[in-house]
């Protein structure tokens, strides 16, 4: 559904005596989503997730290589191609002085969606993420977890078939956290194609087909999250060590068991299933979610 090829994209930038550089956000980036999956881009901060949605999304220019939408070059399609496509940004962008209402108005009209249509899905997707209520307030007035789930009612009107969530959760509630969940479930299951950026290793490990780690713009690894705990060994052991807590992975729980039994029993070992968190700091030197 999703073919990304050799994607690069530079910024200008000024290093630190002041001459003028260039700054990789995206370095060759390739990979393929496939319709109806749900795909997990994970990283540090400015790993370059959000560039690359940007790109995907026609936001920013690439300064080079290919996106492909069901064999459709983006840049040749683009128009076509906005039609499918849904976004909720990282950064709220409503127009601030219109109410809640009327920005969802706004964004159907830009999709050219009849009157009637228009006002069925506003009052479907204003009930489903619980802002019916509030339908005639300005949007400065919403709380940061009310505009987060207006971004993501506006995504949908449209119904688009690729949906991109740059960071969908942030800042909401564990309930509605899980209903968010439930949504992009159900939506993959009928079929439309999620790519979704997250710093909530429970989020990708819980929602995502595949995963992917975007490290300074390059991607360090790709694979679902049981095979990412496979490979890196089912069993972890962890334990304060002289420089913090250290950890040590097998694929076998006797010999986890036997390692643990060699270390001093200070009572502060574990020996614990391996995790996504775990696959990311060996991969990323970073702990993410903190
Ligand atoms: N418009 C821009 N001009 C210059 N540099 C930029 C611009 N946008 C992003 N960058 C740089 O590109 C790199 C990647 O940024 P990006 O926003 O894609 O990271 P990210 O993975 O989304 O990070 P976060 O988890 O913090 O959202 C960073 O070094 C950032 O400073
Ligand atoms: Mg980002």
């Amino acid at each position: 559904m999703i073919q990304i090829d050799n994607l690069v994209k530079k910024f200008p930038h000024k290093t630190k005596a002041g001459k003028n550089s260039e700054k990789t956000a995206v370095d060759n980036l390739s990979l393929s989503v496939g319709e109806g999956e749900i795909f997990g881009l994970l990283g540090p901060n400015g790993a370059g997730k959000t560039t690359t949605i940007r790109m995907l999304t026609m936001q920013t220019q690439p300064t080079g290589g290919r996106i492909r939408y069901k064999d459709m070059d983006l840049a040749e399609h683009a128009q076509e191609l906005k039609s499918i496509i849904g976004v909720v940004p990282q950064h709220v962008n409503f127009d601030q002085d219109l109410t809640v209402g009327e920005n969802l108005e706004l964004h159907a009209r830009l999709h050219h969606m009849k009157r009637a249509e228009r006002q069925q899905r506003i009052r479907e997707l204003l009930a489903y993420v619980e802002l019916t209520d509030v339908v005639n307030d300005g949007v400065r007035r919403l709380s940061g977890g009310m505009k987060r789930r207006l971004l993501i009612a506006r995504a949908l009107l449209h119904q688009p078939r690729i949906l991109f969530m740059d960071e969908p959760t942030v800042a909401l509630d564990p309930q509605v956290r899980r209903r968010i969940w439930q949504l992009i479930r159900q939506m993959a299951r009928d079929g439309v194609t999620v790519f979704l950026t997250t710093h909530y290793i429970e989020e990708a490990e819980n929602l995502c087909d595949r995963v992917a780690i975007l490290n300074k713009g390059r991607l360090v690894a790709l694979d679902t999250p049981q095979n990412f705990c496979e490979k890196l060994g089912r069993y972890t052991v962890e334990w304060d060590g002289s420089a913090g807590r250290e950890y040590q992975f097998f694929a076998e729980k006797q010999a986890a068991a036997a390692f643990a039994g060699q270390q001093a029993g200070d009572g502060s070992i574990l020996i614990r299933p391996t995790n996504l968190e775990d696959v990311f700091i060996e991969l990323t030197g970073r702990r993410e979610g903190i």
